[in-house]
């Protein structure tokens, strides 16, 4: 049966796209919105409820997108709801401290054994792009390795792909990014420990982090084998090599610890995004106090450490 098929009505929604292509490019605010592998144009949403979303025509359908991860408790959880109809009413945003900033830092690093101390951005590409900073910043070094098929975000930086043949630095995905920074990027294979211990023993001097999806699901469910990711440790460690969890999807849903809990693994930092905001703009990284402490304002007086050459 073809979706075609099923002879849902979509006018409503074609309007609406339509209009919206006035408006925004290809009528999207992100390109995952236009239905480009899907028959037909955009659904436009108009509620949601539980496990359930009502469109612009009064189609009702089974939500498995859940705003592409953050909604593990469903739409319009009544419990959220009234938290942030209570928040609200006190104001939205002061560019100050606040006691309920408190109350979340107390919350998450009280229940994780992983992370000493967190920082709040209002993305998980934000939090990935302050977590490679940061790596960047304590070891004095500047490239960054990543493995096929994981998805960090639309950082400059990460939006590569591996070169062809023996080059393993980035090739750019994107127009706009210079080549010179796809460059600072290297891209391995995932479960692969002959192409990482010939990366690293080649230039683990230049190299500040290596980056993973510990639990990779932007491109089918790409499950690791847990000895590579202990391996991964192992390695960093050897070569004075920050290692990031990025949790951005694993965080707080495969467990309150994540993915570093799951495999009981303890990364340098860890990033986490979507859950952590329930659908609303925030992100986070952690990591030992250490670690963070070469945060602004700081580590505004931290000079960076320059991790030990290997000779
Ligand atoms: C693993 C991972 N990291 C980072 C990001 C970027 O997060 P955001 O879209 O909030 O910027 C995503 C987004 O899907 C992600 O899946």
């Amino acid at each position: 049966m073809q979706l075609t098929d099923y002879h849902i009505s979509r006018e409503r929604s074609a309007a609406l796209f339509e209009e919206a292509k006035q408006y925004f490019p290809g009528g999207v605010n992100s390109p995952v919105r236009a239905f480009k592998s899907v028959i037909g144009p955009p659904i436009y949403v108009e509620k949601g409820d539980g496990c359930r979303i009502t469109d612009a025509d009064g189609n009702t359908f089974i939500d498995f997108c859940c705003s592409w991860g953050p909604l593990i408790l469903g739409h319009n959880n009544a419990k959220i709801r009234e938290a942030v109809i209570e928040a609200v009413q006190h104001g939205i945003s002061f560019g100050t401290p606040t006691r309920r900033g408190n109350e979340i830092g107390k919350l998450l690093l009280e229940n994780n054994r992983f992370i000493e101390k967190i920082r709040f951005v209002s993305s998980g590409t934000e939090a990935v792009m302050s977590a490679i900073r940061l790596a960047r910043g304590v070891t004095g070094k500047s490239k960054v390795v990543k493995f096929e098929g994981c998805y960090h975000g639309h950082l400059d930086s990460l939006l590569v792909k591996a070169g062809s043949g023996l080059v393993t630095f980035g090739v750019s995905t994107s127009a706009g990014i210079p080549e010179a920074f796809a460059k600072e990027t290297i891209v391995l294979p995932l479960n692969d420990r002959e192409a990482l211990d010939h990366t690293l023993s080649k230039q683990a001097n230049d190299i500040a982090c290596i980056i993973i999806e510990p639990i990779p699901a932007n491109n089918g469910l790409l499950l690791q084998d847990p000895s590579y990711l202990e391996y991964l440790r192992d390695k960093c460690n050897e070569y004075g090599v920050l290692l990031i969890f990025d949790e951005v999807i694993s965080g707080f849903r495969v467990g309150f610890e994540g993915a570093a809990g799951y495999y009981d693994i303890q990364p340098d930092i860890i990033t986490y995004g979507k859950i952590i905001g329930g659908g609303m703009p925030v992100g986070a990284y952690g990591a030992s106090k250490d670690i963070m402490n070469h945060i602004a304002p700081e580590g505004l007086y931290i000079k960076p450490v320059r991790f030990p050459r290997i000779q």
